[in-house]
């Protein structure tokens, strides 16, 4: 067993919930002289690490931002590489996921995608269905604004048609209508390449959430990475607003 992950589990304290912000893709191709889509490619290794050191530490739900609404603004070609990257990872990886207990989700603005990705989606949200061992999130068309925004319209049709009144209108009413509606929040937010920032990702989600960002590019992220993050959480005083004790 690696080191890290003995340390680890000495602590006993492993996030229920980790989410990342896959950054890097693009200066780690830039860096080797490859067209941005190589980056992607080399992105989706360590997305098959992070699943893998998420099972052995025993880590119940990873969120991972693979697309934003944002994203629809990059180049067509680098858009229909990544599409085609979600498409392969699907074949690839869906027998392995599902004898591993991986549950697949998918969210975010769906009706945007292409049909073969749409299909795609299905197919390993339904072979993955029955998986109890890890949630794999998978964030794709997503915006959390967007998601904010859809969460807040729901519940205003539901005043005007009589079913929900304004005093109902609570935090944990609008949580309920989140993508992530029946999940407990992140514990643990990571971020690779450096940037210091959220770029809408999981707004409401990650309030109490630590923060973790790393220098390392994510097609160089390993579960090694993961489980420092992993131990640097273990390190960190929650309060939650509160004082410790
Ligand atoms: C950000 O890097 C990364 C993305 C926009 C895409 C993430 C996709 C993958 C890791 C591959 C496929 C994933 C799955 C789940 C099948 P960037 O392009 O913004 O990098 P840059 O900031 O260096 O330009």
């Amino acid at each position: 067993m690696s080191d890290r992950l003995e340390r680890i589990r000495l602590h006993g304290a492993v996030p229920q919930h980790i989410a990342i912000i896959m950054d890097g893709n693009g200066r780690w191709a830039t860096g080797r002289a490859l067209p941005r889509p190589h980056g992607h490619l080399a992105g989706m290794q360590a997305v098959r690490e992070v699943v893998a050191g998420c099972l052995d530490a025993g880590v119940e739900v990873l969120t991972l931002f693979a697309f934003s609404t944002e994203n629809w603004q990059r180049p067509a070609s680098e858009i229909s590489a990544l599409m085609s990257l979600l498409e392969e990872y699907v074949a690839k990886e869906t027998a392995e996921l599902a004898e591993r207990g991986v549950k697949v989700r998918v969210v975010g603005e769906l009706g945007r995608l292409g049909e073969s990705s749409r299909q795609a989606v299905d197919d390993v949200s339904q072979r993955t269905g029955s998986g109890s061992n890890l949630l794999l999130n998978l964030c794709i068309s997503y915006s959390s604004r967007g998601e904010i925004a859809r969460a807040a319209r729901q519940m205003a049709e539901e005043v005007v048609a009589g079913t929900l009144t304004p005093a109902e209108v609570t935090e944990e009413a609008l949580g309920k209508r989140l993508y992530t509606a029946d999940l407990p929040d992140p514990d643990l937010l990571i971020r690779t390449s450096g940037e210091m920032r959220i770029s809408n990702f999981l707004l409401w989600q990650l309030a109490y959430a630590e923060l973790y960002v790393t220098p390392v590019l994510w097609p160089d992220f390993t579960r090694e990475h993961l489980y420092d993050a992993i131990l640097e959480f273990q390190r960190r005083d929650r309060r939650f607003g509160r004082v410790t004790a």
